[in-house]
């Protein structure tokens, strides 16, 4: 019988980082050296607040940890993301076979790679899941599901994978985790793919939206700080389609009440950023509508 998820080192997370003095290269200037695998906070800005670690896993929520990967050779930053259940551990969207490296070294802060039981591809994208045929050898469990939309599985089957795919249309958009906790799986189609979906974790209202919300940026902050709408805004006008797509998408996202949206790039936002996003998305013309004689 299969043990229930267990945090290596049985650290205890109370809250969240902070990410104040990040630097290009991921580190923390104020905080040399490698620190302990999750860094841990009391509260947003407050006097105990302590700066997170951007070469370990942080912690986002209780259980939600960013275990991504910043190249500062390159616009477009890998956020990958481990949920921790009781008896499940997600990893969301594994990124690309150059970031395995980095992302299951942090994986490895949290938990066992055997732990995993699910890996989400939010679509077919080489930088979202172009590692699965490499993660799923490392995690080696037989019980391990691939969740992602039929369209995606129709194209991630070229990868040679091995592990069952769990479709959401067959399930009613959700999976229900062993102790009852709720992911919902929301199609995004052509945004930018068929078969794109966001992943909301409901216990703690967090949404993963691969590319939507995702920007390109030289400087980047885990967590997002001014300028993450003006990066934003390029990302989108490249690879979504037209803000006659986006806008019904992200008007229908508005209202689901998420309290943190977590990009596959980009920054995490939170809070009044959210309101801010789903405002500047709405009108933003993108794709087609750049096009010469389309207005
Ligand atoms: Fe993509
Ligand atoms: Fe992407």
């Amino acid at each position: 019988m299969r043990q229930p998820a267990r945090r290596r080192g049985g650290r205890a997370i109370s809250g969240r980082a902070t990410h104040e003095g990040d630097q290009a290269d991921g580190s923390r200037g104020a905080t040399p050296g490698r620190q302990s695998a999750v860094a841990v906070a009391e509260g947003r800005g407050g006097p105990n607040v302590v700066a997170h670690d951007l070469n370990s896993a942080v912690a986002l929520a209780r259980d939600v940890y960013w275990v991504g990967r910043h190249d500062p050779d390159t616009l477009l930053h890998c956020n990958a993301y481990l949920l921790v259940d009781e008896q499940d551990v997600v990893l969301i969207d594994p990124g690309s076979i150059p970031d395995f490296h980095v992302i299951m070294r942090k994986v490895l802060d949290v938990v066992s790679p055997e732990q995993i039981t699910l890996l989400v591809a939010s679509h077919q994208d080489p930088d979202v899941c172009g590692n699965t045929a490499v993660v799923e050898e490392v995690v080696n469990n037989p019980d391990l599901e691939i969740a992602a939309h039929p369209e995606t599985i129709r194209l991630i089957r070229s990868l040679g994978l091995r592990s069952r795919y769990f479709d959401p249309s067959e399930n009613g958009w959700r999976r229900v985790l062993k102790s009852g906790r709720v992911l919902e799986f929301i199609p995004t189609p052509f945004l930018h793919s068929p078969g794109a979906m966001v992943t909301v974790d409901v216990k703690t209202k967090t949404a993963f939206t691969s590319d939507l919300f995702g920007g390109i940026s030289r400087e980047w902050s885990l967590f997002a700080s001014g300028g993450y709408l003006e990066a934003m805004t390029p990302f989108h006008q490249r690879y979504m389609p037209t803000n006659a797509v986006l806008r019904p998408c992200i008007e229908a996202l508005e209202q689901k009440g998420f309290e943190r949206i977590c990009p596959q790039h980009g920054s995490v936002l939170e809070g009044e950023q959210l309101a801010a996003a789903f405002a500047h998305l709405k009108e933003l013309r993108c794709g087609l509508d750049l096009r010469a004689g389309n207005g």
